[in-house]
């Protein structure tokens, strides 16, 4: 199971003639391309002007699909699972697509993991997996956060300068995801490691994602000979028969799902603070801002703009557009949040929607598929634990290049940035200070 990765490589194949009839090619926008790296919600309002909710796409390669960009029209797609699951197998264009194409990952292939599953046997591996993360005490969470964290910052905090996401953000979720699902402590490197191989989609990522399925698989042999307390011994303790290779990509599912999403949020979060005027005086208003500017990034920024997706069991109508059998929708998360028709009906707020913890946004989607309600938690806990401690250790950090000089991920679908430098006060490590 692999998520979006960072990099989408251009196609390295010839682009296949679209299949006759296809709607998605009549004045179909390209998804990718630097708009959508700088400014995503001009391209969206573009989109919005010229094909209203739900927009005919081009992925690379020429495949077609719909982009759903209007709240309204997300919410239906995602509430009717019936006919919208997300069945990667029920895809009309997998005749024409070929083995190497660089979305593959992404896309997926019908797999027996939450995440590449639909219908009863998703629902399967939910009543799994589900419970296996509900069961991760809040306040254990919160401690593994801060000792990671602090041990993070502490490679760093005697420097002066530093690069927020290659030594913070990144790491952070991953190391703390290795420990609740029951790796110890050395093993934690190697995994945060193979995720950003995966991610860099890069020569590595091949044997990378071999080395994620041996760790996982390693781990399923290690709590069934001896369970503790962590997500995968209570999914192994699921009354529910799975094989070893299911629990395995759960697994990877769990770690890889919460990995970059969870270090975008939290860069999102810290960039905002860093830059805006309105954040300016985030340190001196502590603790406050940092949910607000957390809450922001996920109606202005969500680390997750587009997902693939859901695929449509019949024909059907959606936003005017007329959607074939086997048509896939790619779910405009960041588009949607952004939604003029419903941000104008935030009344009170002058359609500033984070404003009073409005949680009403799709950062997380929405339906049976959606992030499941634990992991939300989780993420919760991991980036307001981290933003806190960072803040904490070094209170007067500053960006130290303009801030037009950060750059965005290379992606139409992940909402993150490539490095965020910044310089602060030389202070000493948690150790001098015992
Ligand atoms: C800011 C952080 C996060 C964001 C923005 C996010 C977003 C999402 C989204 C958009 C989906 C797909 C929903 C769909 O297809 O409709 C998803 C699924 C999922 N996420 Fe998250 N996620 C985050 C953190 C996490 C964390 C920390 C974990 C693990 C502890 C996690 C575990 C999962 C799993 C297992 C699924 C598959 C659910 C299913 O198929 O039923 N996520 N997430």
């Amino acid at each position: 199971m692999t998520r979006p990765s960072s990099a989408e490589p251009a196609p390295s194949t010839a682009p296949q003639s679209p299949p006759p009839g296809c709607p998605a090619h009549a004045g179909a926008v390209q998804l990718g391309g630097t708009g959508f790296q700088t400014d995503p919600h001009a391209a969206y309002r573009a989109m919005r002007r010229d094909h209203g909710s739900v927009v005919p796409v081009e992925l690379p390669g020429g495949f077609p699909a719909w982009l759903v960009i209007g709240y309204r029209e997300l919410h239906q797609v995602t509430s009717d699972g019936e006919l919208f699951p997300r069945d990667v197998g029920l895809w009309n264009q997998w005749p024409h697509i070929p083995e190497d194409w660089p979305l593959l990952p992404m896309v997926g292939r019908p797999l027996p993991s939450i995440y590449f599953s639909a219908g009863d046997e998703h629902r399967r591996h939910v009543r799994m997996v589900g419970p296996a993360l509900e069961g991760a005490d809040p306040f254990e969470i919160r401690s593994h956060c801060e000792q990671l964290a602090d041990r993070l910052i502490d490679a760093v905090c005697s420097r002066g300068t530093a690069d927020l996401v290659a030594d913070f953000c990144e790491p952070l979720p991953v190391l703390v995801l290795a420990r609740l699902v029951g790796f110890p402590d050395d093993e934690g490197g190697d995994i945060a490691q193979v995720l950003k191989d995966l991610a860099d989609g890069g020569p590595d990522a091949q044997s990378a994602h071999q080395r994620f399925g041996e760790h996982m698989a390693r781990l399923v042999a290690a709590k069934r000979a001896e369970p503790g307390d962590d997500v995968t011994s209570r999914m192994l303790a699921c009354p529910e028969a799975f094989t070893d290779e299911e629990y395995m990509l759960d697994l990877m599912a769990i770690t890889a799902a919460g990995h970059l999403t969870t270090a975008d949020w939290v860069s999102n979060s810290l960039r905002l603070m860093l830059t805006e005027d309105e954040f300016a005086d985030s340190m001196a208003r502590g603790r406050r801002s940092i949910g607000e500017a957390m809450n922001e990034v996920l109606w202005e920024d969500t680390p997750t703009q587009i997902l693939a997706g859901r695929w449509a069991v019949r024909d059907t109508q959606l936003g005017g557009q007329r959607i074939r059998a086997g048509d896939m929708l790619l779910l405009g998360l960041g588009a949607a949040n952004t939604d003029p028709l419903i941000r104008q009906n935030m009344s009170g707020t002058g359609g500033a929607a984070s404003q009073g913890g409005n949680g009403a946004h799709l950062a997380f989607s929405h339906g049976e598929y959606r992030c499941p309600f634990p992991a939300q938690e989780i993420a919760e806990i991991i980036a307001r634990t981290g933003i806190e401690v960072l803040l904490d250790r070094l209170p007067d950090l500053q960006l130290a290049v303009p801030v037009g000089d950060l750059v965005r991920r290379p992606s139409a679908f992940l909402r993150g940035t490539t490095s965020l430098p910044v310089r602060f006060t030389p202070v000493r490590t948690t150790g001098d200070l015992s």
